[in-house]
């Protein structure tokens, strides 16, 4: 989510007459656009500003501080980092070409001021941004936004707190966006929201999620959909459906599941059981015998004992997910798990992610295997022709594929690849 409002942010730019340049050396606005959903995302920013505040020593430069920190620590920014220019959280990224402006307009008359809008627009006002791509920038695949914010507050994630109310994008702007991107070569879109299947829920008059998904197959040229992310508790039977009905729905499914044990999932206020996860699981299952899954999982939350840990290396045994991604419990400020004693040592909290990723490992190069000798739909996404191997693209399961062809494709095209080998995080075939 971060990278696309980065693009957006980039976009907006532009339109001012800035160029987007490789060196932080060669630039004359850095921006950061920060993520704060653990301690160490954070934390990196402020080893960054000191960098840049050397820098700044030597050249005159713009900094702004946007996204998740901006919103969360403003005043701190301010108070530790007086030589940044501009604070913005990311509910004003609309707002970046009038702050910018203002900056470059006031520099020259002290004292220094900074510039800052965060805090989050009402829900009802709020526009969402349509910066589109150059045909120069547009690769084969894009993000659309369709969603902001987050009403869900799980016990400790940050983000309701730093992204505000949830609100879903009236759904003629997100097709008219997938329609011109298809026009520019775009062919495979990743729907993007904190929980792309609540959408449409909470607003009047607009059309539910997996009507979403059908009207995008139905009235627009793209050939692949993904989304991300997605919450357990909302997936719908109509959802549910579309795995088997919509002809460019990838079967993959992101579902953050965070932990396999009732009593935590409780204390992280997720609003669903393990049996509850399993059954939608099973019945995804049944109506594509394809689909594979991917999930979020959090180890060491506050009391969860080794028993609890082993419950949710027993879900990813049961369910074989093809990725995951997972974190250590990190406390944030203004959430409800940020209260509760962290009783878990750090130590015993690393042991627990290594023995997860291992298990990871494991289950992910033996799902690679079983794809050796299938074959897979793959969208080519770059050319290397000195390459043995020239081919690189993403299989409906979104695993990395290179592979020979006597065929000459481009990106953009699809190729039917038969799998002949499997690493942990790539596939090779013909
Ligand atoms: N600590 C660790 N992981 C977290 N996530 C969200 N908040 C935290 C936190 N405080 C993870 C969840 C979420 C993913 C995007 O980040 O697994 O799904
Ligand atoms: Fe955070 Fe996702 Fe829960 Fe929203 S649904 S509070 S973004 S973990």
């Amino acid at each position: 989510m971060n990278v696309e409002d980065s693009r957006q942010m980039m976009g907006l730019l532009k339109l001012l007459g800035c160029n987007q340049v490789d060196d932080v050396y060669q630039a004359d606005i850095v921006i950061l656009n920060t993520c704060s959903i653990r301690a160490k995302a954070e934390h990196k920013i402020y080893s960054e500003l000191g960098r840049l505040k050397r820098l700044k020593e030597d050249k005159d430069l713009i900094i702004c501080v946007a996204g998740c920190v901006a919103e969360q620590e403003e005043k701190s920014i301010i108070k530790r980092f007086p030589f940044v220019d501009i604070v913005m959280g990311p509910d004003q990224v609309g707002f970046l070409p009038e702050l910018v402006t203002s900056c470059l307009k006031d520099r020259d008359t002290p004292p220094k001021k900074t510039y800052r809008k965060t805090g989050f627009q009402l829900k009802d006002d709020y526009q969402f941004l349509h910066v589109m791509p150059e045909q120069k920038e547009v690769s084969v695949k894009a993000f659309v936004n369709i969603q902001k914010g987050c009403d869900n507050f799980c016990a400790y994630c940050i983000v309701p707190h730093v992204r505000g109310r949830e609100a879903s994008r009236p759904s003629t702007q997100i097709i008219d966006e997938i329609k011109s991107l298809t026009q520019l070569g775009v062919r495979e879109v990743t729907l993007l929201g904190q929980n792309v299947n609540s959408y449409g829920l909470k607003e009047n008059n607009d059309i539910t999620f997996a009507q979403l998904l059908e009207r995008i197959a139905s009235q627009t040229e793209l050939k692949r959909l993904r989304f991300a992310t997605s919450h357990p508790r909302d997936v719908s039977d109509a959802l549910i459906e579309q795995f088997a009905s919509n002809p460019i729905l990838a079967p993959h499914f992101h579902l953050p599941l965070q932990s396999g044990s009732d009593r935590i999932l409780k204390l992280m206020n997720r609003g669903y059981t393990r049996k509850h996860y399993l059954t939608i699981v099973e019945k995804l299952k049944k109506q594509n015998s394809h689909l594979c899954f991917s999930t979020d999982l959090i180890v060491g939350f506050p009391s969860e004992t080794n028993q609890e840990f082993e419950d949710t290396l027993s879900v990813m045994k049961d369910v074989n997910f093809v990725q995951t991604y997972s974190f250590i419990y990190s406390p944030r400020p203004h959430t409800s798990a940020a209260r509760m004693p962290d009783d878990v040592l750090l130590k015993e909290k690393q042991m627990r992610l290594k023995r997860l990723q291992d298990l990871d490992s494991e289950i992910t190069l033996k799902q690679n295997h079983s794809d050796v000798g299938t074959v897979r739909y793959v969208l080519v996404e770059a050319v290397q022709q000195e390459n043995q191997k020239p081919f690189m693209g993403r299989t409906e399961h979104n695993k990395i594929v290179h592979f020979t062809s006597k065929n000459v494709y481009h990106p953009g095209d699809f190729a039917r690849v038969t799998i002949s080998q499997a690493n942990p995080h790539s596939l090779f075939g013909e």
